[in-house]
């Protein structure tokens, strides 16, 4: 089982890791195959969304945790986005080596609080964990530029929580359909100097190639993106749809659509994993 610590081995490199969002067994294949394609680890990462979705976790998780077995570079298998505790303990159950808890959008305390518990428990069980600070916005469908997180809060933060990696706000928001975001790299580079865990970019998708580039170059190293590949799945199958009005067999189309997300997975992992210079 790969282990999220070569997420912290990246840390000060220059380099980044992608994180990818698994909805169906389609995503997941094409992010391993995506992964192997380009020769780089990888993280399948599911989200409490895409569990609710699902009904539950067990299931995407084995395939998931399956996949990670068998492939031939190193995949971590993660838990994104959950708020609630109950999920942790299911994700830590289940052997998942990673988690993010996210509560972000509670009062500072509040979030220090339950975090801090919450890491108590993970790392007790030998799982690492991700928390937020400073609500990265978008989830609700709202695009606006939002908060910021202070490093100071964040050097702070870490230390009470003792969390592994640090989700932080710097100008991305979720959910992007267009990639335009404009991140502040000042604020990511003092971030990086002041916090001593790695640092993780959520909202991706919205976030131009060359922004990625100066991002990881600046000091983030995990990069979260889902949309970016929901868009390669779903215009790839909406174009074989659209072609063949006739076709029943879902094969047909989510092999195209596993396809176009297997080469996106390849592209953004090796753009990520280049040393970027300013
Ligand atoms: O946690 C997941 C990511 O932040 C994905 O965001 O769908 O905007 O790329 P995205
Ligand atoms: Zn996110």
């Amino acid at each position: 089982m790969t282990k999220p610590s070569i997420v912290e081995e990246l840390r000060g490199s220059g380099r980044g890791i992608g994180a990818f969002n698994v909805i169906t067994l389609e995503h997941a294949e094409a992010v391993v195959g995506g992964a192997e394609d380009a020769g780089l680890p990888v993280i399948l990462q599911i989200s409490q969304n895409a569990v609710r979705y699902h009904g539950s976790l067990a299931p995407i998780a084995a395939a998931c945790l399956s996949m990670a077995g068998t492939a031939d570079v190193p995949v971590v298998v993660h838990l994104d986005h959950a708020e609630d505790e109950t999920l942790i303990d299911e994700a830590i159950e289940l052997g998942l080596p990673s988690v993010m808890f996210d509560a972000a959008t509670l009062p500072y305390a509040e979030n220090v609080a339950r975090t801090r518990a919450v890491t108590e428990r993970c790392h007790a069980a030998g799982c690492w964990v991700e928390a937020e600070l400073g609500a990265i916005g978008g989830k609700d469908g709202v695009h606006a530029p939002g908060v910021r997180t202070d490093p100071a809060e964040a050097a702070g933060f870490v230390a009470a929580t003792g969390v592994d990696a640090l989700a932080v706000a710097v100008g991305s928001a979720h959910a992007m359909a267009s990639r335009d975001a404009v991140l502040d790299d000042r604020l990511i580079e003092r971030l990086a100097a002041a916090v001593p865990v790695p640092l993780v970019l959520h909202g991706s998708s919205g976030v131009p190639d060359d922004g990625l580039r100066r991002a990881v170059a600046h000091g983030i190293v995990k990069v979260n993106v889902g949309t970016l590949l929901n868009r390669a799945m779903t215009g790839a199958v909406r174009e074989v749809l659209a072609a063949r009005a006739d076709l029943t067999d879902p094969r047909k189309y989510l092999a195209p659509g596993r396809a176009a997300v297997r080469g996106e997975v390849a592209r953004t992992l090796t753009l990520l994993a280049g040393e970027q210079s300013l």
